[in-house]
């Protein structure tokens, strides 16, 4: 059997928790090293997910030559430097969605992968899914005809206590964190349709920014059902904001 691949994890934030439990599932792939910005933390959550490498300096870890992958797992404000350094050290990598924050920074990324001969992939699972893979294969098969118009949303409410969401400097923000997928999903069944385009704007409110974004998110839906009802009237769509009605009564006001 070929040697499996060695992997290193960076960030110890929640989705590194979340995937390393299935990581472990994985048969022909090992995680050899996490790192964090702090050696204490990385020396506990190496204990914690019996990882056998901790660094408490990114670099340290690149520095390793027994790490063949990096799975980059920060802050999306972060993910171009981090993956741009690990490509440049000879690192293959898988990070996190979004790849990067903007064209640029990806097309960028995806000449300096080239350029040092690594395989550079964004950890988009939605393109894995089971099931959108059969919706691909039906579609495929033309069994519903040429696509002309996708509906599809995702959202949940943020926790006004969780940063990274909030802020534009670590790339936070509705469009970058589950837009992605959306936009994605739309891209996968219309890329012969011609240029998908998105707009997405950026909403703060000092005194609650949940209640801000979730008002932004209703009027949009209601512009968004209004058009629909006009040009498609006997649509059948998932209402991506069925779970608004459930919030607490304190935030939508
Ligand atoms: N695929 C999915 O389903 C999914 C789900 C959730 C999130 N994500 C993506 O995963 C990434 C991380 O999200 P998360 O929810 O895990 O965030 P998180 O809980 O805030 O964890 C991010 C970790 O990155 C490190 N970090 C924080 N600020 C940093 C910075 N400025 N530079 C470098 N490292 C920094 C921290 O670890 P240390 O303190 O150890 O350095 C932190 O624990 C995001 O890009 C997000 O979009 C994907």
């Amino acid at each position: 059997m070929a040697r499996k691949t060695r992997w290193a994890v960076a960030g110890t934030g929640g989705i590194t928790a979340r995937t390393l439990p299935d990581l472990a599932l994985t048969e022909n792939l090992e995680v050899v090293a996490v790192s964090s910005r702090t050696q204490p933390r990385a020396d506990t959550f190496a204990s914690e997910f019996g990882i056998p490498r901790s660094y408490g300096a990114y670099q340290a870890m690149l520095a390793d030559p027994d790490v063949d992958v990096v799975y980059i797992c920060t802050p999306n404000g972060s993910h171009f430097a981090m993956a741009a350094q690990a490509v440049r050290a000879g690192k293959h990598i898988l990070c996190e969605k979004p790849l990067t924050v903007n064209a640029a920074q990806a097309r960028r990324l995806a000449d300096l992968a080239r350029e040092h001969n690594v395989f550079a992939m964004e950890a988009m699972w939605m393109k894995f899914n089971p099931a959108v893979q059969r919706l691909r294969e039906i579609v495929e098969a033309g069994t519903i005809g040429a696509v002309r118009h996708i509906t599809t949303g995702m959202g949940f409410p943020a926790p006004a206590a969780a940063g990274r969401f909030w802020s534009a400097e670590q790339g936070g923000g509705a469009l970058l964190d589950l837009g992605v997928y959306v936009i994605t999903f739309a891209e996968m069944f219309l890329a012969e349709a011609g240029e998908v385009t998105v707009q997405s704007g950026w909403t703060e409110h000092p005194a609650h920014p949940l209640s801000a974004t979730i008002r932004t998110l209703e009027l949009i839906d209601e512009v968004r059902r209004r058009l629909l009802d006009t040009h498609y009237p006997a649509r059948g769509a998932l209402d991506p904001w069925d779970s608004i009605p459930e919030l607490p009564l304190d935030v939508r006001t």
